[in-house]
């Protein structure tokens, strides 16, 4: 089928998530390799993004494909009440990257069915319904994920797709900080406000945060934030879970970003590149203590897909070849290097508010105004689709061949933790370049109005 035939039949039969539907016209790709990627029509292009921050381990590592062949080859799929010594392997190779004290995992298939999972964990081990969630945070698409979501993806659907239960607390977002204070003056106010509605509310099962919150734009906690969270939980006797779908996997320069802060949370979700993209598999992994709660009680939850054999294998390569090519320390190596020079390029554009990072994981935050930190983007423009400036930046990046994501207000960069000086020296060129879009519209563009207008 040709592209433009292929394009139609697409346009006419897909539902495309977290868009609106007219005018998808998708680039029709072919293959991919190491960093890059190729359309139909030859063309190539850098990947920045580990396409949705997944790909960490770059396109074409042949050990995890030809793992999960060889599985398939044997044994494609069996009923979760059995198991394989493939399961105990990747248990085995689990218990040496997963921060001390976690021991039971449950395997789904994506982030959001492993959110739901410690959800429901939270809720039946401790008989409580609330859960203390973020204002700026995503945990996943379906009702129980998306009611501990943040606003920008929850509001469409709230009341209609959510469950009641969750209460808010604010993020702790020094550049736009939510209670209006100054670090380190604030003495981390927004971390006693969660103690505060801890004391308060005594219906709550768990906090769930993003240690490093991800497609807000990668904000990054003071340093005493995630510990002194740790303390207050444990103190009020409220589970910690740490959402690490997107932050797992040497994303951010540890293999975990609660690595960072020395603190282990009471479940820890992950996915994405836990199989390095290859294949989807969602991990919940919890205390022993939390799985007693179940040693002679029944655990209400399952999937037909739980521990799915050709998953666990893409998995168990993937943990070995992140060992194999040292891929955690080259994220801390080369984010390094990235953060240092996004810094420099920032400096010449009058829009970039701050730029922020933790290993291969950076944003670069748009402003109409460095002084006002007006932020570039409003958020009614994600619902009716009108491209933002933001967007219109990360495409013209796309027309040079760089892939990168817009986020509100952010150009997230991610790329695979394979990539090589000279790529990221490709990408911030053409983000040199493309800039200049943002630069007018600082120059030129009005503030922006309504509800989220103040969000960024
Ligand atoms: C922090 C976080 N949690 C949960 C999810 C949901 O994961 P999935 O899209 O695999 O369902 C995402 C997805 O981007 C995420 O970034």
């Amino acid at each position: 089928m040709g592209p433009e035939q292929a394009r139609q039949v697409l346009a006419e039969t897909s539902f495309v998530g977290w868009r609106r539907q007219a005018g998808w016209s998708p680039l029709l790709i072919e293959r991919a390799e190491g960093c890059r990627f190729f359309d139909t029509q030859g063309r190539s292009y850098l990947d920045f993004a580990s396409q949705l921050v997944a790909t960490n381990l770059g396109h074409s590592n042949t050990a995890v494909a030809e793992a999960m062949a060889a599985q398939a080859r044997r044994l494609p799929y069996l009923h979760p009440s059995f198991s394989t010594p493939l399961r105990a392997e990747l248990q085995r190779e689990l218990s040496g990257v997963l921060p001390p004290g976690l021991p039971r995992c449950f395997f789904s298939t994506s982030g959001t069915e492993a959110i739901e999972a410690a959800l429901k964990i939270a809720r039946v081990t401790t008989g409580k319904p609330g859960i203390l969630a973020r204002s700026r945070s995503y945990h996943g698409a379906t009702a129980g994920a998306i009611s501990v979501s943040g606003e920008f993806r929850r509001l469409p659907v709230e009341g209609l797709g959510t469950v009641p239960g969750t209460e808010w607390a604010p993020e702790c977002y020094c550049y736009r900080c939510p209670l209006g204070l100054r670090y380190p003056s604030c003495r981390v106010a927004c971390v006693e406000e969660i103690d505060r509605i801890l004391a308060r509310q005594q219906d709550i099962a768990a906090v769930i945060v993003e240690p490093v919150v991800g497609s807000n734009g990668v904000i990054l906690p003071v340093p005493e934030y995630l510990p002194r969270l740790r303390e207050i939980t444990r103190r009020r006797g409220v589970l910690l879970i740490a959402d690490e779908v997107m932050t797992g996997w040497g994303r951010t320069g540890r293999w975990f970003a609660v690595d960072h802060y020395g603190v282990v949370p009471d479940i820890l979700v992950t996915a994405k590149g836990i199989t390095g993209g290859y294949a989807p598999l969602g991990l919940t992994a919890t205390t022993e203590a939390l799985h007693q709660v179940f040693e002679q009680r029944y655990f209400p939850h399952g999937h037909t897909y739980e521990a799915h054999p050709v998953m666990l294998a893409a998995a168990l390569a993937a943990v070995r070849e992140y060992r194999r090519l040292d891929l955690v320390a080259r994220s801390e190596r080369e984010g390094r290097r990235l953060l240092a020079e996004l810094q420099q390029l920032a400096a010449r554009h009058p829009s970039v508010g701050e730029v922020r990072g933790l290993g291969l994981f950076a944003a670069v935050e748009l402003v109409r105004d460095r002084a006002s930190r007006i932020p570039m983007y409003s958020p009614e423009r994600k619902l009716t689709g009108d491209p933002s400036v933001v967007e219109e930046v990360a495409e013209a990046m796309l027309a040079r061949g760089v892939f990168v994501l817009a986020w509100g207000s952010n150009l997230i960069l991610a790329p695979p933790l394979i990539v090589k000086a000279e790529e990221i020296t490709e990408a911030l060129a053409a983000l040199d370049d493309a800039l200049g879009i943002a630069d007018a519209a600082a120059a030129h563009a009005a503030p922006p109005t309504g509800a989220f207008g103040a969000q960024g």
